[in-house]
């Protein structure tokens, strides 16, 4: 079968990848589509230090073809967007409802493909730009099959890490400010988030001009061309003595600084982006006296079976916009076309159509 292949330094569509068996506890899954996530871009320019060779892609949606022994509550057939938690179900952490705390979620580099012969990563636990995967079975959430599998994958990592920050991290209150910088396809969400929490106003900035319409779109009142104007003193303007919330969604100290600075007194710094591995950031100590804090979030702190199922609802209800995230699909093997257009910044979202529906 066919997989999106980084080792030794290069990235390659190869079409000699193989899986082990299924094993108890987990499933096989049939990817039909796979969002392309800046952390995938990450793997391949060393800011995530990841083993290879590696299976990219963590972003997916597919059909379970096969139930390793012991599964129950799937079935094969079953359309499911994979999380790349794979918690552990059993541990403190799992039990309170905070399964990205769970130790098992991170570190486990599972290695279920085979390549030319060599044992294969998938990266974040799920390797899902290849035809098929194997993923342990809690992290393949059934959906409704009325949601069309493009849009389904990007429930897997762009949805709940932006959507799931404004939710179920910072828990922004109607009324309040927000700042959103860096507007890719996490930052959309966190916009899109913010609208749903009737956040006001909602500041986003990027330094590609062609995000504006795309930011407005999800929820921006205000865009800040950072290319052009000065972000400290545009967002001063509208908001004089700082936001309540700043997302930082681009993964830079220099950002996460001034995020830090432009946040109200009891204001709140998420932190998103994720830097080169090692990277320190800076902040003066007084001017976070005033009851302002500095957030880290991963994965939305989300508990993926609540808030896929909750993402499904409100699509089919109208009111998250998931369509208009998707700006082109592509073929599994155009994947350096997608990263290409990702880089120019052509893309809220590149999606990968992986399988076909017959
Ligand atoms: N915390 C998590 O769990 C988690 C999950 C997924 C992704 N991420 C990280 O989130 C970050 C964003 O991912 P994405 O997929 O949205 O990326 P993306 O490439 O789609 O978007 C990045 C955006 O940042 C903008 N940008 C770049 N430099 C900027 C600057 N100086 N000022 C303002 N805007 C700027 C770009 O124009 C682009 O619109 C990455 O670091 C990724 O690794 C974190
Ligand atoms: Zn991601
Ligand atoms: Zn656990």
């Amino acid at each position: 079968m066919r997989g999106i292949v980084y080792d030794e330094g290069a990235l390659r569509v190869a079409t000699d990848v193989e899986l082990r068996e299924v094993r108890a506890g987990e499933v096989k899954v049939r990817i039909m589509a796979a969002g392309v996530c800046h952390s995938d871009v990450s793997v391949i320019d060393g800011t995530i230090p990841f083993p290879t060779p590696v299976v990219l892609g963590h972003e997916g949606a597919g059909v379970v073809t096969e139930l390793g022994p012991g599964v129950t509550g799937l079935e094969v057939g079953d359309h499911v967007v994979l999380s790349t938690l794979g918690n552990c179900g059993a541990c403190s952490a799992c039990d309170r409802g905070k399964p990205t705390h769970c130790r098992t979620t991170l570190g486990r580099f599972s290695a279920p493909f085979v390549v030319g012969g060599r044992k294969a990563f998938q990266f974040a636990n799920t390797g899902v730009f290849a035809d098929e995967t194997i993923v342990r079975a809690r992290q393949a959430v059934k959906i409704d099959q009325r949601v069309p599998f493009e849009v389904a994958s990007l429930l897997g990592c762009g949805v709940i890490t932006g959507v799931g920050a404004v939710f179920n991290r910072a828990r922004v209150s109607h009324g309040e400010s927000a700042l959103v910088v860096g507007v890719g396809g996490i930052g959309l969400n966190v916009l899109q988030g913010l609208a749903l929490s009737d956040a006001l106003p909602i500041i986003a900035v990027d330094t590609n001009p062609r995000k504006e319409a795309l930011a407005r779109q999800f929820g921006a009142t205000h865009f800040v061309n950072a290319a052009e104007v000065d972000t400290a003193e545009a967002v001063k303007e509208i908001c004089p003595n700082g936001v309540d919330y700043a997302f930082e969604c681009v993964g830079h100290p220099a950002l996460i600084r001034q995020s830090i600075d432009l946040l109200d007194w009891g204001g709140t710094c998420v932190i998103l982006g994720v830097p080169r591995f090692g990277t320190e950031a800076s902040f003066v100590v007084n001017t976070l006296y005033n009851d302002k804090t500095i957030m880290g979030c991963r994965y939305g702190a989300g508990r993926p079976h609540h808030d896929i199922g909750l993402f499904v609802e409100l699509y089919l209800a109208g009111r998250l916009k998931l369509d208009e995230l998707v700006t082109r699909t592509y073929p599994l093997e155009d994947i350096q076309a997608t990263l290409d257009d990702l880089h120019h910044g052509d893309l809220a979202r590149g999606v990968l159509s992986v399988g076909s529906a017959g």
